[in-house]
């Protein structure tokens, strides 16, 4: 899935129909909404950090509803 800049990935899935689930309404507290990067660049945030072993940040792996990209990138739902 393609996301462009300036939008919060779990919104843009909602959008183009491929639905990442988000239990927790998008909060950041489940650590239920893993995305992985597959090119370009995420930011990793706070929540990726609580809920994301350091293995998983390095593989590119997220939480959808903190993401927000600076750069159209494209990632896979998990
Ligand atoms: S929806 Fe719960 S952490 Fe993203």
């Amino acid at each position: 899935m393609i996301c462009k800049p300036g939008k919060q990935v779990s919104a843009a899935s909602r959008e183009s129909g491929c639905s990442v689930t988000t239990p927790c309404g998008g909060h950041g507290n489940c650590g239920k909404c893993k995305i992985k990067v597959i090119k370009g660049n995420l930011p990793v945030m706070t929540m990726d950090r609580v809920h994301l072993t350091e293995e998983e940040i390095k593989a590119g792996v997220r939480l959808a509803c903190q993401a927000m990209p600076k750069e159209t990138v494209v990632i896979e739902i998990l």
